[in-house]
């Protein structure tokens, strides 16, 4: 019994409740990362499906505390420690960071120095693994309404936040994350995931 994660069903309730707390797209979107990271971890001979699905649905949970920006790292990553879930903390800081370097954010840093502090040497220091990389991955191909191809991701998120020096250096990054589960799955991940075409091409209303 790995108790580093929550069992799935302790995890559905935790985003639920989260949901309750602070209701918005991110609930869907979240339900969609964990899909995208089970079915992509399921075509691997290496990772479990089950974990890479529970780490997904769990990464962004720190937006249970409200409306904020790069404090839902820290408050995710707190929470889940509380809980004794490691692998979902780290998971909750990582997945912002396919670049190990907090400067590289768009994010506000809504939160205390030392807290700051904390999370610049956590990723500077971090080792990934396969599942730090498979949640940057599916963070970058779920909207709340389903699977698309990363570049419209891409293009919703900067929408919303911005451009900085270092979106580009990011986009790169995770193009090279795709073809690295690419090489392990043996096909392209957008054969994947049910749906990519009509979410990418299709101007689905948010719900
Ligand atoms: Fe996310």
């Amino acid at each position: 019994m790995n108790d580093k994660y929550p069992a799935r069903h302790i995890a559905e309730e935790e985003l639920m409740n989260a949901g309750r707390m602070n209701p918005g797209l991110w609930i869907g979107h979240s339900r969609y990362v964990a899909k995208a990271c089970q079915i992509i971890a399921g075509l691997t001979d290496t990772m479990d499906e089950e974990k890479a699905y529970i780490l997904g649905l769990m990464h962004d949970i720190g937006r249970r505390v409200g409306i904020v920006s790069e404090r839902h790292l820290i408050e995710g990553y707190k929470y889940c420690k509380s809980k004794g879930w490691e692998d979902t903390a780290k998971i909750c800081i990582t997945h912002s960071f396919m670049i190990q370097d907090t400067k590289t954010s768009i994010g506000k840093w809504d939160v205390p120095e030392e807290e700051y502090i904390f999370m610049r040497d956590f990723v500077a220091s971090a080792r990934y693994d396969d599942y730090d990389l498979l949640v940057q991955l599916g963070d970058n191909l779920a909207l709340a309404t389903g699977f698309c191809l990363l570049e419209k991701r891409f293009v919703d998120t900067t929408r919303r936040y911005g451009v900085n020096e270092y979106t580009v250096a990011r986009w790169n990054r995770v193009f090279e994350i795709k073809e690295h589960f690419e090489k392990l799955i043996g096909t392209s991940v957008y054969q994947v995931l049910p749906g990519v075409k009509e979410n990418t091409f299709d101007e689905k209303k948010e719900p």
